[in-house]
């Protein structure tokens, strides 16, 4: 038997992932809806080979639907919820409006999949660079638990939606040709430039991104001891976020260790030539669905402390493909995550 899925904010930069992935997984897909606000009602596109017409976003759009994927924003999602939830559809919300919201479970299939099954309706996608850092991060925790995480984070315009993709490009075509550009979606000059990520700043400095790490992963691990600090930028690349994290664990944890289990971790591949210093790079990772993982070595500054180098398609596994493999496990009662 087949569904009929829904995707609100068909047009957006996850969106149009969210196709990719459901035609590349072969999610039993029936009807597709394709929602998004009325500037785009009209706009034909392409999934299996058929063109299909978007529509505009309204409180029916989910009659006779039984998944939904999200990816419009909070506010979208806010206003959306009750008419989706009310139709009998699965919500599976990329946006952060209701993910530390008690009752909703805030899911990384591969880490906590029995958190999926038991939804009440909606189930919520974590933070991009969230889910990046805890694919690397949970299959260590699970052996050896880990004290305290230290994350410098190197993220791409792709999380900040399609118009901030355009406007990189548009801002360093701009800057090569040596004419002035005035940015409009982002806060600061993009092309060969970075800046401190462009979350709301709260009260004790820290920016919102740098705080939904800390508080999703100790939902996602379902542990409040972790200590978690952090410092988000925004770097001129396209699609994939890199972050390098300072890993202190509660008891010893060696090199080699960490490289067997992650050698072995779901949706982790290690990619590394310390001869010839080679890592992961986003250039290496745009477009595949894993979690790339390198660089691992011993913190000579402190014991039991690991710095690890995490690489990962912010719009793949940190947003389209985490969530449809969320519906995978709710609906289809699949395993794990894998393709
Ligand atoms: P639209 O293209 O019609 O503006 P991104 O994350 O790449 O910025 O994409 C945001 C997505 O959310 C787009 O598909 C956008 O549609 C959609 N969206 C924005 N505002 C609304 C709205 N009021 N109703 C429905 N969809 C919306």
């Amino acid at each position: 038997m087949g569904y009929t899925v829904a995707i609100v904010g068909a047009t957006g930069a996850v969106g149009v992932e969210f196709m990719r992935v459901l035609e590349r997984r072969n999610f039993p897909v029936d009807k597709l809806v394709l929602l998004a606000s009325k500037r785009s009602a009209g706009t034909k596109l392409a999934f299996k080979g058929k063109d299909i017409t978007v529509t505009e976003l309204n409180h029916d759009s989910f009659a006779g639907c039984h998944l939904a994927l999200f990816s419009a924003g909070a506010k979208i999602s806010r206003e959306y919820r009750a008419s989706c939830v009310k139709a009998g559809c699965l919500m599976v919300d990329n946006s952060s409006a209701f993910r530390m919201e008690d009752g909703v479970p805030l899911v990384v299939p591969e880490i906590n999949p029995d958190a999926a099954r038991a939804h009440k309706g909606v189930i919520a996608n974590p933070n991009c660079t969230t889910i990046i850092a805890l694919m690397a991060l949970a299959p260590l925790h699970r052996v050896v638990p880990i004290r305290r995480l230290v994350a410098a984070t190197y993220q791409a315009a792709s999380g900040a939606g399609h118009a901030a993709m355009e406007e990189l490009k548009d801002g360093t075509k701009a800057y090569l040709e040596g004419k002035e550009f005035t940015p409009k979606v982002l806060p600061h000059p993009y092309a060969f430039n970075l800046f401190p990520h462009n979350s709301p700043m709260t009260d004790n400095g820290y920016c919102e991104e740098e705080i939904k790490l800390l508080k999703e992963s100790r939902k996602i691990l379902a542990d409040d001891t972790i200590r978690i600090t952090g410092t988000c930028v925004r770097v001129p690349v396209l699609r994939t976020h890199a972050e390098a994290l300072n890993v202190e664990f509660t008891k010893p944890m060696s090199v080699e260790r960490a490289y067997e289990i992650l050698r072995s971790a779901p949706g982790v591949t290690v990619l590394e030539d310390r001869a010839k210093n080679r890592w992961p790079m986003p250039t290496d990772v745009a477009g595949k669905d894993d979690v790339y993982v390198g660089r691992i070595r011993k913190d000579l500054s402190q014991d039991n402390t690991l710095d690890i180098w995490v690489v990962g398609d912010q719009l793949l596994k940190g947003a389209a493909l985490n969530a449809v493999q969320c519906a995978e496990v709710a609906m289809l009662g699949k395993l794990a995550a894998a393709g």
